[in-house]
């Protein structure tokens, strides 16, 4: 039996969580406000706000998975990619207490850990894991990559934007209709109420399975501009419209390349990951692709699509069953491929 403390602070989000073999116990996350204001995150604030979070959440994952501190058999911790000074925190956190308790620590890719959540059992019961070998479509605010999952520890990156990701789209969209930030969510809020035919924005043309959204960002730009010479209120009087075609043009981007690399590779085993799979949009897609190609889909439940502890925790876990710890001087990286 092993009990891991999983700890992610690459971004803006503190966060620890217990896991017990790969059954979760606990999965705490600080969400940072501050950088509402700034309409993205700042760095410097970033890394104040987990110092200030680091040891509450971390006490009230292990108080909540009711085990103590000489339970833990090793900490597992995001060592990139990510925010240099955010990711310094967690990392010297999970020095200081596998030091002070003896155990070993885990280094964790959190791109791995976004795609592995899939494994991360809520329950002894759940038996929803994906089976080997899965594509994976990992969407967030820094990513948008095809992923092929060969095993929990062999993976290849088949295909990935070459400029922004879906996230970045969604965001300065947003931020150029006066959103608040993070515009993703309130987009697909907005989305709902809206037609998703109204606008025709521009897609990309790329071969393979790579991505690319700096043109639908720069075509929504235009549109923007050339209405509101002629009506200065056309996004206030057609923000639903914008939202649900802006939606609907990513979402179709992202599942005509992902449905390519799935029939050209012949699997049916696919998943979804990272802050954009919160989308209503694209887990809609997901099921009506799954019925149309008979795929069998895994989408993270919500509290596994944002940044979480508990993804990281289940990396530990299979890593500490292969006894492959890290030594105390590991320093973090702020880019990477998986
Ligand atoms: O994985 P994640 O939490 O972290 C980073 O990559 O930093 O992803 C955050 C991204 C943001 O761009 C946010 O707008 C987007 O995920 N996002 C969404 C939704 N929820 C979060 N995008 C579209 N629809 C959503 N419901």
């Amino acid at each position: 039996m092993s009990i891991i403390l999983g700890i992610e602070s690459s971004c803006d989000d503190t966060s620890a969580a217990i896991i017990q073999d790969n059954v979760l116990l606990s999965n705490i996350i600080a969400s940072q406000k501050v950088h509402e204001t700034y309409g993205g995150v700042v760095p410097e604030l970033a890394s104040r706000a987990h110092q200030q979070n680091i040891i509450p959440v971390v006490d009230q994952a292990i108080k909540q998975a009711g085990v103590e501190k000489s339970d833990i058999s090793a900490i597992a911790f995001t060592r990139g990619p990510g925010l240099l000074g955010s990711l310094l925190v967690g990392t010297s956190f999970a020095k200081g207490l596998s030091t002070a308790l003896n155990i070993p620590m885990i280094e964790v890719n959190h791109l791995q850990a976004h795609v592995l959540a899939h494994f991360i059992k809520q329950d002894k019961d759940d038996s929803n894991q994906p089976k080997f070998p899965f594509l994976c479509l990992l969407v967030s605010g820094g990513n948008s990559q095809i992923i092929h999952v060969k095993n929990w520890n062999n993976m290849e990156i088949i295909g990935q934007t070459i400029d922004d990701a879906a996230g970045e789209a969604f965001d300065k969209c947003a931020k150029m209709m006066g959103l608040p930030y993070p515009g993703g969510p309130v987009v697909d809020r907005l989305a709902k109420e809206g037609n998703p035919n109204t606008f025709v924005l521009n897609k990309p043309n790329i071969p393979g399975y790579n991505y690319s959204f700096s043109g639908l960002k720069t075509s929504f730009l235009y549109l923007l501009r050339d209405k509101l010479k002629e009506n200065p209120n056309f996004i206030e009087e057609n923000k639903a419209d914008l939202c649900a075609s802006l939606q609907a043009t990513i979402v179709d981007v992202l599942m005509k390349k992902l449905s390519k690399a799935a029939k050209d590779l012949k699997i049916k085993e696919i998943a979804v990951a990272g802050g954009v799979s919160a989308n209503s949009g694209l887990r809609e897609a997901f099921v009506n692709y799954a019925q149309k190609y008979h795929w069998t889909i895994h989408i993270p439940s919500f509290a596994f699509t944002t940044d979480n502890a508990a993804m990281v925790a289940i990396v530990g876990y299979f890593k500490y069953l292969e006894k492959d710890f890290c030594p105390i001087d590991s320093v973090p990286f702020t880019r990477t491929e998986i």
